[in-house]
């Protein structure tokens, strides 16, 4: 069994309580840091464990910490990102739904490790059972002196709240986020400046995602050193995994960062192999924003090597032959399934989402959609796939927001791994109405 963190006491009967909370042993790294830590102590001790951010790109947490400005009588604040809208995405709202308190007290130690007085929970705004669950328990902690004046006789003060956003991804991107808390349309903001030097209402912020603060009350709890020892090389601790699609065991784990992929995929301790006997052939590991790997590259990297989950070896290979851990949405597909459905299904998605900024990602993502709804539909033109690979070329790398290479990723991986299933949809219109393709054939390298 791998260890467990975050999901350590996720099935213990109502621990989303602060009674049983705190039986468990809660709260009592907000104790041991307010009475023996300094601020600064709980950064470097966050800087020890290693741990990156878990909404997506995997930045040092304690180094973005380190980041934050510090002028003089400026109010700083600490924003949780629990927007959570990534297709394939969904251990925040497990977290949150049943261990509220956990998210609090990691909130807690790391507002005060930024010196921040006050805080936001940003919750997608369909979230809202959660929103309440979190409200309920944010008032707990309050009637218990963990938030508010003086907390704990400490000298500490911190007001907590739950805003909910209103059901747009764009908002998960972090300075969209802060336009919209507050209260303007979620428009990424340019960079820089940076939301560590302006952020909400032009102050000094640091956004970081649900499991990122929730890890950090065990790093306050066992110390840097003992998080950073699980893991392997930059890929420390623990993360956890939604994992869905044509898998057999879909749900939420937690695994220890370097666990082989194909043991988290076969093993029934994990996903418990591919349903009904299929076979596999892709795979998304971090999300819908991230390359789709096609069967022969899941398990091993281009190399040979055995493929783990981490956020290196996912990516071993670069785009040409790797994908990225992401947010850790990992969705499976077998051999049944579409690629080019798929690509058009997320690529739907994108031209949704897209804020409409810059002229690269609303276009493109529109044209986009409409390309791929025609090879989909056997309308295709034998010129299509350079079409397509051309506008999602015109799109990574050029806008405000990553939400562009979100959208442009998954289609040039598509093509790059499954250009022989796209050529097979244009060739083939009518069979491909009426069947799908199958696994596509691992290129041999010529030596
Ligand atoms: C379009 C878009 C949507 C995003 N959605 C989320 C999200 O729902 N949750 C999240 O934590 N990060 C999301 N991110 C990443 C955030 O911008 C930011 O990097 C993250 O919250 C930082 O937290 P971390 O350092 O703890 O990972 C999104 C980014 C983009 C571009």
């Amino acid at each position: 069994m791998g260890r467990k963190i975050l999901l350590e006491k996720i099935n213990v009967e109502n621990i989303h309580t602060y009674d049983v909370y705190r039986k468990e042993g809660g709260y009592e790294a907000v104790e041991k840091a307010l009475k023996k830590m300094t601020p600064d102590e709980v950064v470097e001790e966050v800087k020890k464990s290693g741990l990156r951010g878990r909404g997506g790109a995997g930045f040092p947490a304690g180094m973005k910490w380190s980041f934050i400005a510090k002028p003089e009588g400026v109010p700083r604040y600490l924003l949780c990102n629990a927007d959570e809208s990534e297709p394939g995405t969904f251990k925040d709202r497990y977290l949150m739904e049943k261990n509220p308190h956990l998210l609090i007290e990691g909130m807690i130690l790391s507002s005060y490790a930024l010196g921040c007085n006050t805080s936001y929970i940003y919750i997608r705004g369909e979230f809202m059972w959660i929103l309440r669950i979190l409200e309920k328990a944010i008032a707990e902690a309050y009637t218990n002196g963990w938030l508010g004046k003086n907390i704990k006789g400490s000298g500490y003060n911190l007001d907590l709240y739950v805003t909910p956003g209103a059901g747009a991804y764009i908002c998960g991107e972090e300075t969209a986020l802060i336009e919209s808390l507050e209260g303007k349309r979620g428009n990424p903001r340019m960079k820089p400046p940076f939301p560590a030097i302006k952020g909400l209402w032009q102050c000094p912020s640091v956004v970081n995602n649900v499991e990122t603060l929730a890890s950090v009350v065990s790093i306050v709890n066992n110390g840097g050193d003992e998080y950073a020892k699980i893991g392997i090389g930059r890929s420390t601790g623990t993360k956890l995994i939604s994992a869905c699609g044509n898998i057999s065991k879909p749900g939420v784990y937690e695994i220890e960062l370097g666990l082989s992929v194909e043991e988290f995929l076969y093993s029934d301790e994990y996903c418990g192999g591919i349903k009904d006997g299929k076979r596999l052939k892709a795979c998304v590991p971090g999300g819908s924003s991230v390359p789709i790997l096609p069967h022969y590259l899941v398990t091993k990297t281009s190399a040979g090597e055995q493929r783990l989950m981490s956020y290196e070896s996912l990516a071993d290979g670069g785009f040409a032959t790797g994908s990225m851990l992401g947010s850790g949405g990992f969705i499976v597909f077998d051999e049944d399934q579409c690629i080019v459905r798929n690509t058009w299904n997320f690529t739907r998605f994108y031209h949704h989402e897209s804020c409409g900024q810059c002229s690269p990602c609303r276009e493109g993502t529109g044209w986009m959609e409409k390309v791929l709804h025609r090879i989909e539909n056997g309308h295709g033109h034998k010129h299509d796939i350079d079409l397509l690979w051309d506008v999602q070329r015109k799109i990574e790398g050029n806008t405000i927001c990553p939400l562009g290479d979100a959208a442009a990723w998954p289609v040039a991986a598509a093509i790059r791994h499954f250009r022989e299933e796209f050529e097979w949809h244009i060739n083939e219109p009518v069979k491909c109405l009426e069947k799908n393709y199958g696994l596509v054939k691992e290129p041999v390298l010529a030596i």
